[in-house]
């Protein structure tokens, strides 16, 4: 009822809203409607209220809350469940057992804070307060096993377009899971697996975003950004976490259909370094060379320096 209210609000916030069509269109009493109300201000919205006029939102806090983000989300499957906490270790643990708990397809976790946020390969992911996304999506596709780290690709490209489509900045893609504006980090996608020996049960999709940090910490401030310190505005979180799911499930669906044929070009067009010079460090070989792009199944190609192609399946990039 909350969400609906304030969608209600958010759609008509250039114009009042009586109480007596705000009960009607959500079919409940103008006492509850006054307690939700109450209650939102309380959250830091600001709701006019002018006698004879009705109700006019003012001004929306930059929180993510579970009915912000089902009143501004524009997706048919993704986010109809969401979950939101305050504080928690990661909400990638948190999904893993959401999904052994048969969550469906879609199903998103996200927290304000994380205390022991991950990233790939055992990194950590610093998460302060309030000012990031940090949020796991439950997916459940039809794949083969070795298909999944496509996913990542799919995602990276489904999160430039959100960043553009909200704030106009073109964030670029550094294989396989990074998003650089000016070549600083903004964003990480970390994809986790659950799977018996054939067959996956479900797939944990995280994505982190620094939003709103006006300072990086200074161990990370050469590699490491936030959309505050690019654009130098507070972008809405709520609204950008709307969008990721929104382009996510149209470029997931697509990928399913389609295979990563289509989504490629797009992949390479953002990609950082394709056709320049690179170096990938992988577990157990470094490869120099010209990155020529990736293979249907989201393998970098790189031609080495003696004039072969080589194709590289996990590691960082240098450029
Ligand atoms: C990386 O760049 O190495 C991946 C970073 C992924 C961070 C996100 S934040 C939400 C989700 N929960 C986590 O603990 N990690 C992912």
């Amino acid at each position: 009822m909350k969400a609906k209210l304030l969608q209600l609000l958010l759609t008509m916030s250039d114009s009042y809203i009586s109480g007596q069509a705000i009960s009607e269109q959500l079919g409940c009493s103008r006492t509850a409607i006054w307690k939700h109300i109450d209650a939102l201000r309380k959250e830091g919205y600001k709701i006019e209220a002018v006698q004879n006029k009705g109700y006019r939102l003012v001004f929306t806090p930059n929180l993510l809350t579970d009915h912000s983000i089902q009143a501004t989300l524009a997706t048919e499957r993704f986010g109809k469940k969401v979950i939101v906490r305050d504080e928690v270790t990661s909400t990638q643990e948190l999904a893993h057992q959401f999904a052994q708990e048969g969550n469906e397809e879609g199903t998103i976790i996200v927290a304000e804070q994380q205390t022991a946020g991950k990233g790939r390969l055992g990194r950590k992911w610093y998460s302060p307060k309030g000012t990031g996304i940090w949020m796991s999506i439950i997916l459940r596709p039809s794949l083969a096993i070795q298909e999944a780290p496509q996913l990542t690709l799919v995602a990276a490209v489904a999160v430039v377009r959100a960043i553009k489509n909200v704030t106009g900045i073109e964030a670029s893609i550094k294989w396989p899971n990074d998003l650089l504006i000016n070549d600083r980090k903004v964003a990480g996608i970390l994809t986790e697996m659950q799977a018996d020996p054939d067959r996956i049960q479900s797939i944990i999709l995280g994505i982190g975003m620094n939003v709103l940090q006006e300072e990086v910490p200074e161990e990370l401030e050469e590699i490491a950004t936030s959309l505050w310190k690019e654009k130098g505005v507070q972008v809405d979180r709520t609204a950008l976490l709307a969008e990721i799911l929104k382009e996510l499930e149209w470029f997931y669906d697509t990928f399913l259909q389609s295979g990563l044929q289509f989504i490629k070009p797009m992949w390479e067009a953002h990609a950082r370094g394709m056709g320049e010079r690179i170096t990938a460090r992988g577990v157990n070989e470094t490869v120099t060379g010209t990155a020529l792009g990736i293979t249907d199944q989201g393998v970098l190609r790189i031609l080495d320096d003696k004039g072969n192609e080589r194709e590289v399946y996990s590691g960082d990039l240098d450029f």
